[in-house]
């Protein structure tokens, strides 16, 4: 079991809200249980820049309410290479840095993987708001890009009522639709198009028809990213019916800022906590998750060799709930 002494946290590809929040818990964590903690800015790239410099009980004071990240976030192109990953290494080895906190999606937890293949104890936190990390319910800054996109959806409504057009709404998730299932559940959205489900643009149309014919004053067509652009899903309808005027919103990365929601905050709290004490026990190589309400540990390597699944359950209500 090794016994980790100084442990260094990074915050790394595309933010999400409540990263901050996971940086206090992992820092306060870290001193709570009389860990030397450090801050490394800027990701895997400042990794190599060597600007890491040490973390106190107040220098994450403020933070838990604020979306963005205080270390910042990077891509790095060097740390793909095995010189890279040596260099990272050796940096943190030569400061005596024995732990290491990754918080970050899919490509920066494989960064942490090889780190801990050179002798660091890694740990990997999901941060990223398109859910797409498995063995995890939910990723931290998902629930808030979700309360995003429907308070959107609720203003559009509003509009599209007043003139009854459709409006089709890109939201992110370039592999995962995740975001546009829960946002298009919550606000009521008529179509919900995904990635991991096939569709027929005439059935969207011929619904859309459908629903107006009975009376609906809107019409609301959620498009994950994945799926193509907006405007595209726009250009297709327009053709298939143009009466309902399709005005196009890309909401972009208004879905990556703002305060993370209670959920987000209590999310990265604990997950920041589990992994300090995961490091502690003797844990490495490890993403944490939360899984039906539980904390859990799972290898990175399986983490980022498994496709999350769908839930086609959840897909299926919000279409029947949306006629
Ligand atoms: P995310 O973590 O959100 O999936 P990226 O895929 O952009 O974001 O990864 C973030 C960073 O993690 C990359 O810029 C790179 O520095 C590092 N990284 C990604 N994949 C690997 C890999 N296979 N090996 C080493 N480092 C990686
Ligand atoms: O992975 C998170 C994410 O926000 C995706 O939903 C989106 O496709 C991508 O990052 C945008 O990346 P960038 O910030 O580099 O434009
Ligand atoms: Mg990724």
């Amino acid at each position: 079991m090794t016994a980790v002494k100084k442990i260094a946290v990074l915050t790394s590809g595309g933010d999400s809200q409540g990263m901050n929040a996971a940086v206090r818990a992992v820092v306060r964590s870290g001193l709570f249980h009389g860990l030397e903690v450090y801050g490394v800015q800027r990701g895997y790239q400042g990794l190599l820049n060597n600007d890491i410099f040490p973390m106190d009980l107040r220098s994450v004071g403020d933070i838990i309410q604020r979306g963005g990240t205080v270390l910042q976030s990077a891509r790095c192109k060097e740390f793909y290479t095995a010189e890279g990953q040596q260099k990272g290494a050796d940096i943190l080895r030569a400061r005596g840095i024995d732990g290491l906190v990754v918080i970050g999606g899919d490509g920066s937890y494989n960064g942490a993987n090889k780190l801990s293949k050179l002798g660091i104890n890694t740990m990997g936190l999901p941060g990223t708001i398109d859910n797409d990390v498995s063995f995890t319910d939910y990723t931290i800054g998902f629930d808030t890009a979700v309360s995003v996109v429907v308070d959107a959806v609720n203003k559009l409504r509003d509009t599209m009522s007043s003139h009854e057009r459709s409006s089709i709404v890109e939201v992110m998730g370039r592999h995962c639709g995740d975001i546009a299932l829960h946002a298009g559940l919550a606000s009521g959205a008529e179509t919900i198009l995904v990635p991991e489900v096939p569709f027929d643009m005439d059935e969207v149309a011929d619904r859309m028809k459908a629903n107006f014919a009975h009376g609906k004053r809107h019409s609301i067509i959620i498009v994950a990213e994945g799926v193509g652009k907006g405007e595209d899903v726009a250009k297709e309808l327009m053709e298939r019916c143009p009466t309902y005027e399709p005005r196009v919103t890309v909401l972009g990365h208004i879905q990556r800022g703002g305060t993370p929601t209670p959920f987000d905050r209590n999310l990265a709290s604990r997950l920041g906590d589990f992994a300090v004490r995961s490091l502690i026990a003797g844990e490495t190589d490890k993403g944490c998750g939360i899984i039906k309400g539980e904390l859990t540990l799972t290898d990175i390597d399986k983490v980022v060799n498994t496709k999350k699944d769908f839930d086609m359950v959840t897909y299926e209500l919000a279409q029947r709930l949306s006629q």
